[in-house]
C-alpha cells in the first residue's frame, strides 16, 4: 500500500476509465474509508449509494452532458488556465473532462455521496460529507483504482436525486464514478504554494516557502 503523502500528491482526476468490473472487496474498503471520516457532531448523516444499473446511470448522464453543453464547455472555451497549468495543460483538462462526460455512464460503479441535511440546509451543510468523499476519493487512489470528484449534476440536483429515488431532505452531494484506470497517475498541476499560504495578515509572507 504506497505512503498517504505518495496517494494524495499523485491522485489525479481519472477521467479515463475502463468499463471492467470492479470487485465488491474494494468498493467495500472504499466505503469503509468513506465511514471513517469526521462529520459534524459525529451525526453521520451521511447515505452512500452504489450504483452498478446501466439505466439507472444513463439516466444521469444525459444530464450532466446537458450541463457540459450549457455550462462547463462553454466556460473551458473562455476562461484562463488556473494556476500551475498552461493553455495546453488546460485543453488537456478539457479534452478529459469531456470523455468523462460523454463515457460518465460506463464507469462500472458510481458511489453517490448523499446527506440528510433537511429542507433548508446551511453553508457548513457540505463539511459534513466532503470529509467522506475525499476518503474515498484517497482510498481508490490507494487501491489502485481510479476516479474524480464530481459535483456537476447538482446543476439538475432535483431531477438527479429523483432518478436516485432520495426522500425529500436527502440530497446528492457528489458522484464518483470508479473504475481502472486507462492513464496513469502522476504529478499535480497546483501553483507555488507560498502564492497562497500566509502568515499572522492577509498577504504577508509565511517564510521559506
Ligand atoms: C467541488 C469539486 C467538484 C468537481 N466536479 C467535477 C465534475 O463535475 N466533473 C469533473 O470532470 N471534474 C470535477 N472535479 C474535478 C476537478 O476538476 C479536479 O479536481 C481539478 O481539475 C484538479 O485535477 P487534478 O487533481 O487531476 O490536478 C471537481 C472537483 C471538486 C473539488
Amino acid at each position: 500500500m504506497p505512503d498517504l503523502f505518495d496517494v494524495m500528491s499523485t491522485m489525479r482526476a481519472m477521467r479515463r476509465l475502463k468499463p471492467d468490473p470492479v470487485p465488491d472487496d474494494l468498493i467495500k474498503k472504499i466505503l469503509q474509508a468513506g465511514q471513517w471520516a469526521p462529520s459534524g457532531g459525529n451525526a453521520q448523516r451521511w447515505r452512500f449509494l452504489v450504483v452498478k444499473d446501466p439505466e439507472i446511470k444513463k439516466k444521469v448522464q444525459v444530464y450532466y452532458s446537458r450541463l457540459y453543453d450549457e455550462q462547463i464547455g462553454p466556460r473551458y472555451a473562455t476562461s484562463a488556465p488556473p494556476p500551475g497549468s498552461d493553455a495546453a495543460r488546460y485543453q488537456r483538462q478539457n479534452a478529459a473532462v469531456k470523455y468523462l462526460t460523454d463515457h460518465y455512464h460506463e464507469a462500472p460503479v458510481w458511489i453517490v455521496a448523499c446527506l440528510e441535511d433537511g429542507e433548508n440546509p446551511s453553508r457548513t451543510a457540505g463539511a459534513s460529507i466532503y470529509p467522506a468523499v475525499q476518503n474515498m476519493c484517497l482510498a481508490t487512489r490507494a487501491l489502485g483504482l481510479g476516479t474524480t470528484l464530481t459535483t456537476r449534476h447538482v446543476g439538475y440536483g432535483k431531477e438527479v436525486d429523483a432518478i436516485f429515488g432520495l426522500p425529500p431532505g436527502v440530497h446528492s452531494y457528489a458522484i464518483l464514478p470508479i473504475g481502472w484506470p486507462i492513464g496513469r497517475f502522476g504529478p499535480l498541476g497546483r501553483g507555488p504554494l507560498k502564492d497562497v499560504v500566509y502568515q499572522d495578515q492577509w498577504g504577508k509572507p509565511y517564510p521559506d516557502l
